[in-house]
């Protein structure tokens, strides 16, 4: 397997353990609301990815982050403070989170080889579902939170961030 690969399912693996912990971290603040059942819907679906790259580290022997701890504390609060400003604003870190997962997955399935096919499959598999995270965000009114371009821009940035420190720590 080569270290590009390896690099893939280490940030992989790092991403949707973060995403997870973000929408755990909407669901401590939304979750008795009216969009608990699409919080808890999206979760569920990232919960499946973390699964998938947890056995790919697994099978594959490849090691995880060391930054998972960061991540555990950091993905946690962004959920709960973008969702404490107000579902709108919970909706709008989706958006921003799912656009930057989209660009890194998408990216990975185009550099991703045919001995590769499985991994690609499942990086597109995931990928399609990150757009409806991102469809269902929009739908809910994303745009119309508050400073919704400042707001946008800075999750976008720090994720892009995460993926660039995932896989190389
Ligand atoms: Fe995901
Ligand atoms: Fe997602």
């Amino acid at each position: 397997m080569s270290e590009q690969v390896k690099r893939f399912i280490r940030v992989d693996h790092a991403g949707e353990y973060g995403a997870a912990r973000i929408y755990a971290g909407q669901i401590a603040v939304l979750g008795r609301g009216p969009h608990a059942a699409q919080l808890e819907h999206m979760k569920a679906q990232e919960q499946v990815h973390l699964d998938a790259f947890s056995d790919l580290i697994a099978k594959r022997r490849v090691r995880p982050t060391a930054l998972l701890p960061f991540w555990h504390v950091a993905g946690f609060a962004l959920g709960a403070v973008t969702a404490a400003l107000g579902p709108k604003a919970a909706m709008a870190c989706t958006v921003a989170v799912e656009n930057a997962i989209n660009e890194h997955y998408t990216a990975q399935r185009d550099a991703l080889a045919g001995d590769e096919a499985a991994l690609r499959e499942t990086v597109e598999q995931f990928r399609q579902e990150e757009l409806e995270h991102r469809d269902i965000a929009l739908a809910e009114g994303a745009e119309q939170a508050p400073g919704y371009r400042v707001l946008t821009g800075l999750i976008g940035a720090g994720c892009r961030a995460a993926i660039r420190l995932s896989e190389i720590i």
